[in-house]
């Protein structure tokens, strides 16, 4: 690890854990187990939830929204509203229609400790409490930015988003794409929910929109990149430290850049892309190291 990363893995670190207690104790109030015979859906919520991943979308909306002096406990609403749709999308991807996985964020997938009706019933259940907890007034006083918010999660988690980047992914199997096409792919499937944090940050912020280029630059460069080094850990990570099972996209043929360009190439163009995110940041002050410190632990990490 070189210097520059060992610093910022360390500046990271606490945030980090902030963000895991915060988004927690918030999901254990949302996802509180009724006493009637819905029970067994809150408990599989809070299965896939609670107590792990590494937060990162929360921690990156709170990120954007400290640029502009937002609330940290409404910032922190919006981060566990995109952490809903997040988890939601890994139930899904992993059910036997999709990716077929046992074993995510180091235990069972939900449907193989659960059972598959199940599993698509909470990730339903997470899609929808996440659009309810942003149109809560608790969330901004302003139904516009309420709105705004709704609208933009809605966008970025459909068919012009993760919906429609997963069903890139599955066809991808049936026929050879070039590099643009799985750029594509890459962004809709991963890109979108990244975007949305940022442009979060810039809603609740009340910046314009023609003051959100910047930030629209860091977050594509850092959602690409981002699922760059997913699919490199898939090809060289660690079951222990993944918490997921590896080489699955090779043994699924699965379309991605390190299938394309390999992986030393594909690692450079990872590299590469948060550099020029980091370029995106250089208007602002220490009040974006945290995004700084994010975008390196996106490519830097080995879970
Ligand atoms: C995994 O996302 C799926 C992708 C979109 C690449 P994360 O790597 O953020 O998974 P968790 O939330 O930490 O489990
Ligand atoms: C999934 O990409 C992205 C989602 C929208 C869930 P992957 O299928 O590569 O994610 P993992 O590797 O299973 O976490
Ligand atoms: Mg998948
Ligand atoms: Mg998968
Ligand atoms: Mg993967």
């Amino acid at each position: 690890m070189s210097a520059a990363v060992e610093e910022s893995s360390r500046s990271l670190a606490p945030a980090l854990e902030r963000i895991r207690a915060d988004v927690d104790a918030f999901l254990d109030t949302l996802l509180a187990v009724p006493p009637d015979p819905r029970a067994r859906l809150y408990e599989a919520m809070r299965y896939a939830a609670m107590g792990g991943g590494k937060r990162l979308r929360p921690l990156l909306v709170v990120a954007a929204c400290g640029l502009f002096h937002t609330d940290r406990r409404r910032a922190l609403r919006v981060g566990a509203a995109v952490e809903l749709v997040h988890v939601y999308s890994l139930i899904h991807d992993d059910l036997p229609a999709m990716d077929d996985d046992d074993l995510r964020r180091g235990k069972p997938t939900l449907h193989r400790a659960y059972d598959e009706a199940t599993a698509i019933l909470a990730g339903d259940s997470l899609h929808a409490l996440a659009f309810e907890v942003l149109a809560d007034e608790a969330t901004h006083e302003d139904p516009f930015v309420r709105t705004e918010l709704v609208v933009e999660l809605a966008g970025a988690a459909g068919p012009a988003g993760m919906a429609g980047g997963q069903m890139m992914d599955l066809a991808a199997g049936e026929s050879p794409l070039d590099l643009a096409a799985v750029t594509r792919l890459q962004q809709l499937k991963t890109g979108a929910l990244i975007g949305f944090c940022l442009e979060a940050g810039a809603i609740m912020g009340r910046v314009p929109p023609e003051g959100r280029t910047k930030l629209r630059g860091y977050a594509r460069d850092v959602g690409l990149a981002f699922q760059i080094a997913d699919d490199l850990l898939d090809e060289e990570g660690a079951e222990e430290k993944t918490g997921k099972k590896v080489g699955k996209d090779r043994e699924r043929g699965k379309q991605t850049f390190v299938s394309l360009l390999g992986r030393e190439r594909a690692r450079q163009q990872a590299d590469l892309l948060i550099d020029q995110a980091l370029t995106y940041l250089e208007r602002f002050g220490a009040e974006a190291d945290l995004l700084r410190a994010i975008a390196r632990f996106a490519v830097e990490r080995d879970h």
